[in-house]
């Protein structure tokens, strides 16, 4: 059972101090992210969603707690050690605008499989693959200038997936969105996670997207309070 769990949080505890002041972020997370989940963390501003994707990303470090990624304890690596296991096992999702501007759609597909030191016509294919998936082929040799906010952020997805990452960590994908545009990126990434199995776990504010997903978690105040699964 434990060989499914893609990342595991114990006891996380994240304190920002700046000058005089301190705020508890996240009181003590655990969670487990299973291979092939599809996960919201839903709450409301400031409750600590970004701090928990960003450590459990290896991002950041926890002030106590550990992050496990496919059993691998972050707080051991090496910086050069985690930079890799980022780039290899972990695909990210920002909010808007992380695309690289003077990259054509499909060369900032390509990109992190060209980091990875994955052959030029394997890279092609994979990321023209995902790119048909999302339906956004026909923009490949576009520059994101020039795709809508809702087209922008299936690039990123492309991006986070062609990999095939251990795990997907998106950060309010659809914070730019309209709630038609939301919708249809949540489906789109729904579907991945059933064509190709592709684990995600991502965090709203929307709740008119948590009808969408297998999973939800509820964050207030730097803890989880509830937990449910649904069809
Ligand atoms: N870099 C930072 N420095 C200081 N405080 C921060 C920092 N990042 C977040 N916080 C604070 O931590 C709390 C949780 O923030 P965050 O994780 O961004 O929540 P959410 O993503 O749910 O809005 C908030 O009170 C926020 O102001
Ligand atoms: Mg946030």
């Amino acid at each position: 059972m434990s060989s499914d769990v893609v990342i595991r949080a114990e006891g996380l505890v994240k304190i920002y101090r700046t000058d005089a002041v301190e705020t508890l972020a996240l009181r003590g997370v655990d969670l487990s992210i299973h291979k092939g989940e599809f996960t919201a963390v839903a709450g409301p501003s400031g409750s600590g969603k970004s701090t928990l994707l960003h450590l459990l990303g290896g991002l950041d470090r926890p002030t106590s707690g550990e992050v496990f990624l496919e059993g691998k304890a972050l707080s051991k690596l090496h910086p050069e050690e985690l930079a890799r296991l980022r780039l290899e096992r972990i695909g990210f999702v920002f909010q808007a605008h992380n695309l690289i501007p003077v990259l054509t759609v499909l060369e900032n597909v390509t990109f992190a499989l060209e980091l990875r030191g994955v052959p030029a016509r394997e890279r092609e294919r994979r990321a023209r693959e995902v790119l048909a998936e999302l339906g956004i082929e026909k923009y490949a040799q576009q520059f994101p200038h020039r795709l809508s906010g809702g087209e922008q952020q299936r690039v990123a997805v492309a991006r986070a997936v062609v990999g095939d990452p251990a795990v997907v960590l998106a950060d309010e994908p659809t914070a730019s969105l309209d709630g038609e545009n939301s919708r249809a990126l949540i489906d789109l990434m729904r579907r991945l996670n059933e064509t190709r199995g592709t684990t995600f776990f991502f965090a709203t504010h929307d709740a008119r997207l948590l009808d969408r997903v297998k999973r939800l978690l509820i964050l207030e105040d730097g803890r989880i309070v509830s937990e449910r699964v649904q069809a």
